[in-house]
């Protein structure tokens, strides 16, 4: 009940003009065809409503590559190289904020696999999908959607997306998604020893050595996404994620072939994060910036839309338990001099986050000391 709209110079350009928004809100976020739905239903121009500001827009898809196209091997890391790979790895953290790793614990058959699951679970039809729809979802641990606070955005990302949170497996294997959830589980179990693995080496560089409690406390919350970033007739007019920073501690990242991921580097230019087969993105969320007092950089990202091909991605976020007080480290305090963020509540920053719509660094402010 869609009409299609003729692809036209001028709705090439500007988007097309929708007569009624309201009906197509309705029908990509509040009924769950998601924007895979709309493509499939033959839509060939941008909707208004997806349009992004043009300061949003990503002019030239051909951003060089960075730093990152080198990934570190993490089988170096308890051998007898372990001091130039743990080098790699904080240098990373502290300056891009973006790094990607090989020889990382996970199986390259199951890297494979999710993302064959995540295709799977996107390609059922609308309404297999949209049980999981926050206000009706089965679960509270699962949340399908579209974009991120579509109710506020100034344009709604051009991706849907499935979320996946953990409590403990027997939950998990009863109430994630069945397309997907063995193998989610499977790749949330093998990359944990690497994420905390490459945490402690962060925080030994900054002389920190965690308790195990306190570690477990601040990556206590664990989820996996899994997003889809359909074809689109425009690139250029859209975006699949606007500027954010994660929220958490350490992103990994599962990304296909398709590529368009890109950070933002000091200077204000972006640079594409590459897709490397076989390895895994990791990049630095708020809390350990506010952890580290600032030493370690939640990397600003985004990514773009493509017209040749529709792209996957599977992230797994770890961040701290919602009662978890977090603020800069003691021991880092005392070195730096100066305490840069103040001490909250885990919760009141994540409600701050899922609060407000993707802005950059914003999102940091909360946190700042006056
Ligand atoms: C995210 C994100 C990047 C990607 O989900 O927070 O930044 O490549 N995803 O999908
Ligand atoms: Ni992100």
């Amino acid at each position: 009940h869609l009409n299609t709209h003729f692809r036209t110079e001028e709705n090439i350009h500007n988007g097309c003009q929708y007569e009624d928004q309201a009906t197509l809100f309705n029908f990509v976020v509040k009924q769950g065809n998601g924007v895979k739905g709309l493509i499939d239903s033959g839509m060939s121009c941008v909707p208004q409503p997806f349009v992004q500001p043009l300061s949003e827009r990503i002019a030239t898809p051909h951003a060089r590559t960075c730093e990152a196209a080198q990934p570190i091997d993490l089988s170096q890391l308890d051998g007898p190289r372990h001091k130039e790979v743990s080098k790699q790895i904080t240098e990373a953290a502290a300056t891009l904020g973006f790094f990607q790793v090989v020889n990382h614990g996970v199986s390259v058959e199951l890297l494979e696999l999710l993302k064959t699951s995540a295709h799977k679970f996107f390609a059922q039809p609308p309404e297999k999908k949209a049980i999981y729809l926050k206000e009706v979802s089965p679960s509270k641990l699962v949340k399908y959607g579209t974009s991120f606070v579509p109710e506020k955005e100034k344009a709604i990302e051009w991706k849907d997306y499935v979320s996946m949170l953990y409590t403990n497996d027997h939950e998990v294997l009863q109430h994630w998604p069945p397309q997907c959830r063995e193998v989610a589980l499977d790749f949330l179990k093998s990359s944990m020893a690497m994420v905390e693995r490459v945490v402690e080496v962060l925080m030994e560089d900054v002389g920190v050595r965690l308790e195990e409690e306190r570690m477990n406390r601040l990556m206590g919350t664990k989820m996996v996404n899994m997003n889809y970033y359909p074809t689109c007739p425009s690139p250029e007019l859209t975006i699949g994620v606007g500027r954010h920073s994660d929220m958490g501690m350490l992103t990994v990242l599962l990304q296909d072939g398709i590529g368009g991921l890109y950070v933002k580097l000091d200077n204000g230019d972006w640079a594409e994060i590459p897709p490397l087969d076989g390895a895994l993105v990791i990049n630095v969320g708020d809390t350990l910036q506010i952890l580290s007092n600032g030493k370690y950089k939640s990397a600003e990202h985004r990514v773009r839309t493509t017209n040749f091909g529709s792209r996957v991605s599977v992230p797994i976020f770890t961040a701290p338990n919602p009662s978890e007080k977090i603020g800069p480290l003691p021991e880092v305090v005392k070195h730096d001099g100066v305490a840069r963020y103040k001490e909250l509540l885990f919760q009141d920053y994540m409600n701050n986050f899922f609060g407000q719509p993707h802005d950059g660094k914003k999102s940091l402010d909360f946190a700042r000391a006056d």
